[in-house]
């Protein structure tokens, strides 16, 4: 049906910046309210998806979309893998760590003298996205994001390489109206075989039925 062109789908859709621990009450952490993912989830629900959203921070969301909480990478990968088995597309829109402590400290870090240093030892984290590019069935579409400072289009059209993707969603997070926690978003689309195509600046929600319309597009083509 025109109207739920995503009707039998199942969408698979990352949200929010994950929580890497440092010790029991401390996490490093980004910006990244989970907004435009959660935009996501709803754009696919209301395009007819059977949406399973992994989320790193829980927001309010229609009762209809399966929220899975995964607050660290590894946790957010796991939670990935399981959800995709059977999916017809992912949508990384969650802002990962790229690092996690190699070790979180057991007990609260204490001040030990006026002028202690503390250093502290990250290691890689997994790399969703890629993951799931890597592991990409027949049929089966995915999508990323590319967060970026600078040189935009050149740094989301590496990624659409490196990860495996079919689209990348390329976000000028230092945009005006654009980027980490803002109510809007502006981001260009960009896949291999079109010019890429600017969206907005306008309201996440509108950002994502629009991402939506070319999810739509590249699983007819897939
Ligand atoms: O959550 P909001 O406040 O609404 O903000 C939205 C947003 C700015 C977070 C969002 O629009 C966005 O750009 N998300 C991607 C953030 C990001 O981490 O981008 P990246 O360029 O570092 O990563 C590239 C892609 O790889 C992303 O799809 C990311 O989800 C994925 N990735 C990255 C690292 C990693 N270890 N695993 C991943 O899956």
């Amino acid at each position: 049906r025109d109207d739920l062109p995503l009707a039998g789908r199942r969408v698979v859709i990352t949200a929010g910046g994950t929580k890497e621990a440092i010790d029991p009450v401390r996490y490093l952490t980004n910006r990244s309210s989970g907004k435009m993912g959660y935009a996501l989830a709803e754009a696919a629900l209301a395009a007819g998806a059977d949406v399973t959203l992994v989320a790193a921070s829980k927001r309010p969301c229609s009762p209809a979309i399966r929220l899975v909480l995964a607050p660290s990478a590894k946790a957010m990968l796991a939670a990935v893998k399981k959800a995709m088995v059977g999916a017809d597309a992912f949508i990384a829109a969650a802002a990962v760590s790229d690092f996690a402590l190699a070790k979180p400290f057991d007990q609260k870090v204490k001040k030990t003298s006026p002028d202690a240093h503390l250093t502290l030892d990250l290691v890689q984290n997994p790399d969703i996205l890629k993951t799931v590019g890597q592991q990409k069935q027949p049929g089966q579409v995915v999508v990323g994001f590319a967060a970026e400072t600078e040189n935009l289009l050149e740094n989301a059209k590496k990624k659409l390489t490196s990860k495996g993707a079919d689209l990348i969603v390329a976000n000028d997070v230092l945009a005006p109206q654009a980027g980490f926690d803002k109510d809007s978003n502006q981001v260009t689309l960009v896949r291999a075989d079109q010019a890429p195509v600017t969206v907005g600046p306008e309201s996440k929600l509108a950002v994502a039925k629009k991402i939506i319309q070319e999810l739509v597009r590249l699983l007819d083509q897939a």
